[in-house]
């Protein structure tokens, strides 16, 4: 099985911005004003807005060829598709299953009871849960400082892997930048398909957008 795990540069050439190049997303926002939990208590309008904006965005995007071929090995039975991105892009694909270890931003979850719905298009600080009732109602993401889904379903899989690959991540935040060095502490390969090298320790690597070198490397496996 191969494990895959992805970040925003697959979605880049979709028209989804990424954080850390230029002119990304932490370039232009304070990350601890809108994705952390003491920014969304001290201002929960600005993170809301900040987050229906992304929804709205991340609706109107297409797929591009990188998640239709990632999607394709997954159908194939062949990879474990863990995403960073709160983007749906790969379901939208085809993708059958996709561990969101960041969250997903059409979901909205009750911080009281743990709930999880469709988020409406636009939401407001007086939305209500409607299985428990509190106004305790947030975008289903995870913020910095809050603990990652799935990590106990990734540490199996990252076990069972004979592949690790990283699509369009620049390793900066853990714990999925520690994937690489944890798969190679366990003698598994690793590669890199990124516009250019992120300077993780990878043992091979692909460059160029993932649009052209996603797909090219898909057929290799499936060939
Ligand atoms: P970054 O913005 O940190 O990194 C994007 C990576 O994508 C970089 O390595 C770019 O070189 C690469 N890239 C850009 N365009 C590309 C293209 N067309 N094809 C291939 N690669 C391309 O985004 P992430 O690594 O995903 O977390 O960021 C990780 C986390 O940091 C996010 O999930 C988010 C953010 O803060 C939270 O919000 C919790």
């Amino acid at each position: 099985m191969i494990f895959v795990l992805t970040g925003a540069g697959l979605s880049a050439e979709s028209g989804l911005g990424t954080f850390r190049d230029e002119g990304g997303l932490w370039t232009q926002y304070d990350l601890s004003e809108v994705a952390t939990p003491e920014g969304y208590a001290r201002n929960p309008v600005k993170v809301l807005d900040f987050y229906n904006a992304r929804r709205a965005n991340a609706a109107g995007a297409v797929p591009n060829r990188a998640h239709d071929a990632l999607a394709r090995l997954d159908r194939a039975g062949r990879a474990r598709l863990v995403t960073q991105n709160v983007d749906t892009l790969l379901e939208r694909a085809g993708a059958r299953d996709v561990w969101h270890m960041h969250g997903r931003v059409d979901h909205a979850k009750c911080d009281k009871c743990g709930a999880t719905w469709p988020a409406p298009e636009r939401m407001c600080p007086f939305d209500t849960c409607g299985a428990c009732g509190a106004q305790k109602v947030r975008p289903d993401v995870v913020w910095f400082g809050e603990m990652p889904y799935h990590l106990d379903e990734i540490e199996a899989a990252l076990a069972e892997a004979d592949l690790f690959v990283a699509v369009g991540t620049s390793g900066t935040v853990y714990p999925a930048a520690g994937f690489v060095e944890h798969a190679r502490m366990l003698g598994t390969r690793t590669l890199e398909l990124n516009l250019e090298p992120s300077g993780a320790p990878f043992d091979d690597g692909r460059y160029g957008p993932a649009s052209r070198i996603v797909p090219a490397w898909v057929e290799e496996i499936l060939d």
